[in-house]
């Protein structure tokens, strides 16, 4: 396992618990989730994406390796059968799902062609398994702000440059369906709600070089919008 998500969970779910929601919608439309469906959703943190299936009827299930993002997806979806654990070894049998997904999760797996393996194993036949990511840096406005926090450019890999989710699903043995870009704006009221959201309460002295990397973002109301993009796969098993 990676970096550990539990210390963060409150304020991850606070201030991107819906950063998602445009990918979100996406998946569900096009994989035409209905009543009955069943789902998983991989690196489901803090469970606001089992909250939407669940309310669409669906029959959801999450897994995560942190603690506490599985304690919050819990308390928020008691329906939900979430579990701990890692995308490279799901702790469900083969073919118990409709629709797998991965939302902003698969690039903190230790070894993605196995996660990708088991995204597809724990399909059923002629299911979907659906992940998307933040697309290139170039497209992220948010960029702006890592760029001034960090000394060294952050490198784009290969999850978020075209075709990478594509080749990593094909390789895993997916028909892949569907590719695309798409809009996953994000928005905060003010500075101390832009500076909470990008700190996560660490490192204070840092704040002022936040808002000012900001402000070409400022909105006229003095929160901030960030246009950004996820790059999506859909792929049948
Ligand atoms: C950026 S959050 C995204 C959460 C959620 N998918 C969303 O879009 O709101 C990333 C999540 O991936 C989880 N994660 C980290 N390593 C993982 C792994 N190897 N397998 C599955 N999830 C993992 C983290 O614990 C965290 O909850």
């Amino acid at each position: 396992m990676g970096e550990d998500w539990t210390p963060v969970a409150e304020e991850w779910a606070r201030w991107w618990g819906s950063f998602a929601a445009p990918a979100r919608e996406l998946i569900v439309r096009a994989t035409a989730v209905a009543p009955g469906s069943r789902v998983l959703d991989v690196g489901c943190g803090s469970g606001e994406f089992l909250a939407e299936l669940a309310g669409r009827g669906a029959r959801v299930a999450g897994v995560d390796p942190a603690e506490g993002m599985v304690e919050l997806a819990r308390r928020s979806v008691p329906a939900a059968d979430v579990r701990l654990g890692d995308a490279e070894a799901l702790p469900w049998p083969e073919g118990a799902f409709d629709v797998v997904t991965a939302i902003n999760a698969l690039q903190f797996a230790d070894d993605r062609d196995t996660a990708a393996a088991e995204l597809l194993r724990v399909t059923a036949p002629d299911g979907w398994v659906a992940v998307a990511n933040w697309a290139e840096r170039a497209n992220n406005q948010l960029d702006a702000i890592d760029a001034a926090l960090n000394d060294e450019p952050g490198e784009d890999g290969d999850l978020r440059l075209p075709g990478g989710i594509e080749h990593l699903l094909i390789d895993a043995g997916a028909h892949v369906v569907e590719t695309g870009l798409i809009e996953v704006p994000f928005e905060v009221p003010d500075d101390d709600a832009l500076v909470a959201a990008i700190l996560f309460g660490e490192d204070p002295a840092s704040g002022p070089l936040v808002i000012e990397a900001a402000r070409p973002y400022r909105t006229g109301s003095g929160g901030y919008r960030f246009l950004n993009h996820f790059r999506y796969a859909l792929a049948r098993r």
